[in-house]
């Protein structure tokens, strides 16, 4: 066997981070001295500037930095793609013609997969079909960033049904709504969250919602089987909020996140209704799981059928977080454990996002 080779598209943030743990914390970079045989190496990257001063080192013995993605996707000696650009054009046809070249994507592309996420499953099928080829997709880092909630969808519910999935799916907005509440100018922090590297290139996709509305059609998708279309979603973002909303806030013994919501609406108690997905601000009492999540922090709250309510905490945005996301899904297409079909068969429920509520 020959270690798996890696082709990553975008070296900014998540891309620089993904670099030094492979190359520098796990050996890929080494020369070959301390790894081994299942050690992956980033032998390409594409960026679009090349002469940009980079804030990690590229060991330019192992790896060739190139500015077109042609040169990745079309290279035969690569084996698995690293899709860290972001964008849904370039980035779309990155992912599908990688794989249809016959190998592996990792991606943390959100706003692609909740789009694309099922045009991207039937190309990797028609890919394995035959079965002369066994490439895999993963996107762990695409919700939520260092919490593995995808994978926990994927494979913690399997005898369970999900009544409802409420999220704190966005670090930049978390951070900013935490520094408005003690009293923060709004493009003061968002400054800082782009400096810290939270949020998307285009910001907008932040504040306006877009960005938790991509993951909750995401999780909506994985947690209930149905395909949600995402420009169907009712999406509120955090642009109307001002100071004297916390002040509010606080006077109810609350605070104001911004929440992805699926639910099965229920009657009765019984959750059988429609699927309905939404993202708004929300008035959050102190001290509920959701309010826990602080800087960058994401949280995801599931309530279903056998477990009861579960929680998921931890960063959301962020360099290593992020990055420690998609090396675990490069180390399981590494070792041949990736789902393959990461997609549950589709259901037939009924969707209805109509439903919108301003409370927790
Ligand atoms: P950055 O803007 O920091 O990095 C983007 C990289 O892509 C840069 O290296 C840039 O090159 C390269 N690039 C952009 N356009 C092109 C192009 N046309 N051809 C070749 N290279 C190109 O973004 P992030 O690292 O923050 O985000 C990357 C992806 O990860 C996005 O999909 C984002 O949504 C997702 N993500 C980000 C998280 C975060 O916390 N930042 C968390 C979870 C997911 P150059 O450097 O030369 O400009
Ligand atoms: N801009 C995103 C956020 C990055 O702030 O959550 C992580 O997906």
């Amino acid at each position: 066997t020959r270690p798996l080779r890696i082709g990553m598209i975008g070296a900014g943030v998540v891309g620089g981070g993904v670099y030094e743990i492979i190359m520098n914390r796990l050996g890929g970079g080494s020369g070959g001295s301390s790894r081994n045989n299942n050690t992956p190496i980033i032998t390409k990257i594409c960026v679009r500037d090349a002469s940009k001063a980079r804030d990690f080192h590229i060991d330019s013995t192992a790896t060739e930095v190139v500015t077109d993605v042609t040169s990745i996707i079309n290279d035969d000696n690569i084996d698995l793609v690293l899709e860290v650009m972001g964008g849904v054009g370039l980035a779309k046809v990155a992912v599908m013609e990688s794989l249809k070249n016959g190998k592996s994507v990792v991606t943390a592309n959100k706003a692609l997969i909740a789009e694309n996420l099922q045009e991207i499953i039937s190309v990797v099928d028609e890919v394995n079909r035959d079965g002369k080829k066994a490439v895999k997709f993963a996107y762990e880092a695409s919700v939520c960033g260092g919490i593995p909630i995808i994978h926990t969808l994927q494979s913690g519910f399997k005898g369970d049904i999900i009544n409802e999935v409420m999220g704190i799916c966005n670090g930049t907005t978390n951070y900013m709504l935490g520094k408005m509440e003690e009293g923060a100018d709004y493009d003061e922090v968002l400054k800082e969250a782009q400096d810290l590297g939270y949020a998307e290139a285009d910001p907008t996709a932040d504040v306006e919602g877009h960005d938790v509305r991509a993951k909750i059609a995401i999780i909506a998708k994985l947690a209930f089987g149905t395909n949600v279309d995402v420009n169907t979603i009712p999406c509120m973002g955090i642009t109307n909020i001002s100071v004297v909303d916390f002040e509010y806030a606080k006077l109810m013994g609350c605070t104001i996140k911004l929440v992805g919501t699926a639910c099965r609406q229920s009657e009765f108690g019984e959750h059988d209704g429609a699927l309905s997905v939404y993202v708004s601000p929300k008035l959050v009492p102190n001290g509920h799981l959701l309010a826990s999540a602080t800087g960058c922090g994401n949280a995801v709250a599931i309530d279903s059928a056998n477990l009861g309510i579960t929680s998921y905490t931890g960063p959301g945005a962020g360099r290593y977080p992020t990055a420690n996301s998609i090396v675990s899904d490069v180390m399981r297409v590494a070792n041949n454990t990736a789902n393959a079909q990461p997609f549950p068969l589709l259901s037939s429920i009924e969707i209805d996002n109509d439903y919108v509520s301003a409370f927790y």
